[in-house]
């Protein structure tokens, strides 16, 4: 596909599904492959990242059918991993390394789990500690980039006080806890998403909560189970977007997640102005899903910051470059973690703006993005530096500034979301 062309459009109308959640698709992937017996995933993600980490529980030893979106996995039981005979490739995905490296933590076996250049550029200390506490034996580059190899075996449990929001640490500690002896428990200060600990729970651990504080069991067996994956939140975000920002626009998004650790994006939409109604809900294995209607709005700007950040740390990219449409602008604080991204996206979002004509400043963990005042923006060439939430985001800001933009190697978008620009020029009115 090489790069995207993307002139102005009028409007986006239409009726559709997005596709499958890609952080609950690993986990129901990833907990099916260790349960006991075959479990059926329906809607399954058709991420390149879900991909991966198919690939990474099949080498493992799992049975995995994928047919459509439909994957059947024969779990091989907790402790019936065997050794890769290489190393796992993890690929762009930071979620199949993160949660991977839990349970291989677990296993009597060495293992290797390597990545693309951007995934091993990302940091791993903040896993590696935890699980070095737990007694696995990890090595990394210069203590904290993959290639990780890990030395597993017999666990203890212990107590995590999360240092910084991440659910994908999160999930890595309650997914070794699964391995371990004794009772583990992780502290979030942050609620972050809290897929893995409503999955545990459907798989038959047993998973206790209080607020900001999650105690798994170990060590503990799980048994397969039959799941479907709500549409993905963060993938909708990029049309709803569109929706907002082009007059006349009316769309409606089907069976979408609504789980409440994912839908700040929304609250934060309505508070600038925006209508975004949810009908037919729903709530399948503990995640609330239904339909999203969504029409264009003005929007007055505001502020994104303390947990609402991290609440919203998918869906930044998009309300940045939003901001240039906005009345007051757009400003988020406390989001450090943007850095260490697919890419490093504050600096992305920066370059990417101001080549539009945007007004932007930005800190080490935040920018300002001004609003109308700024000016009108232009069409642009963007280089989302392999990121596919940076090619998306400047997709949807190009149909509304005047000229044409080009996203350079938009097949990025296949990360998380493939098939994004066909799907977008359907829905479009010009
Ligand atoms: C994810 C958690 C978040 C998010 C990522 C998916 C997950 O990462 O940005 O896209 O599935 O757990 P962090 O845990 O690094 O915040």
């Amino acid at each position: 596909m090489g790069d995207s062309r993307i002139v102005p459009a009028r409007a986006l109308r239409g009726e559709m599904a997005v596709p499958g959640d890609k952080s609950i698709s690993h986990r129901y992937a990833i907990l099916s492959a260790i349960a006991q017996g075959t479990s059926e995933i329906e809607n399954y993600s058709p991420a390149a990242d879900c991909a991966s980490t198919l690939c990474c529980v099949e080498r493992l030893g799992a049975r995995v059918q994928w047919e459509g979106s439909r994957v059947t996995i024969g779990g091989v039981g907790r402790d019936g991993f065997r050794a890769p005979g290489g190393p796992l490739d993890a690929g762009n995905s930071g979620t199949t390394m993160r949660l991977l490296a839990g349970v291989l933590a677990g296993q009597p076996f060495e293992s290797i789990l390597t990545g693309d250049d951007s995934l091993r550029r990302r940091p791993m200390r903040r896993i590696v500690d935890p699980l070095t506490r737990m007694g696995a034996s990890i090595e990394a580059e210069r203590g904290d980039f993959p290639p990780l190899r890990i030395q597993g075996g017999a666990l203890e449990a212990i107590r995590y006080e999360m240092p910084i929001p991440s659910a994908q640490v999160k999930s890595c500690i309650l997914l070794a806890g699964l391995y371990a002896s004794g009772t583990t428990t992780v502290t979030e200060q942050v609620a972050t998403r809290d897929h893995t600990e409503l999955a545990l729970a459907e798989f038959g651990s047993h998973i206790a909560r209080t607020a900001g504080i999650a105690t798994i069991a170990g060590p503990a067996r799980l048994e397969a189970h039959n799941l479907a994956v709500p549409g993905d939140l963060s993938s909708a975000v990029f049309l709803i977007a569109a929706a907002l920002l082009l007059p006349g626009s009316e769309l409606r998004l089907l069976n979408v997640g609504l789980n409440p650790t994912r839908t700040a994006v929304l609250d934060f939409l309505n508070s600038m102005g925006a209508s975004i109604r949810i009908t037919g809900r729903r709530t399948l294995a503990g995640e609330p899903r239904g339909d999203i209607e969504v029409r264009s709005a003005t929007l007055s700007g505001g502020v994104v910051s303390g947990p609402a950040s991290a609440r919203m740390i998918d869906e930044l990219p998009m309300l940045a470059a939003l901001g240039p449409f906005t009345e007051r602008g757009i400003t988020i604080l406390d989001a450090r973690e943007l850095r260490v991204k697919e890419t490093d996206r504050i600096a992305a979002l920066v370059d990417s703006l101001r080549r539009m004509g945007a007004r932007v400043e930005s800190f080490p963990d935040g920018l300002i993005v001004t609003g109308r005042g700024g000016g009108p923006l232009h069409g642009a060439e963007i280089d989302p530096r392999g990121d596919h939430r940076i090619a998306m985001a400047f997709a949807v800001a190009g149909l509304a500034a005047t000229g044409e933009s080009v996203i350079q190697d938009a097949d990025c978008v296949a990360v998380s979301f493939p098939g994004f620009f066909d799907l977008l020029d359907s829905l479009i009115e010009r």
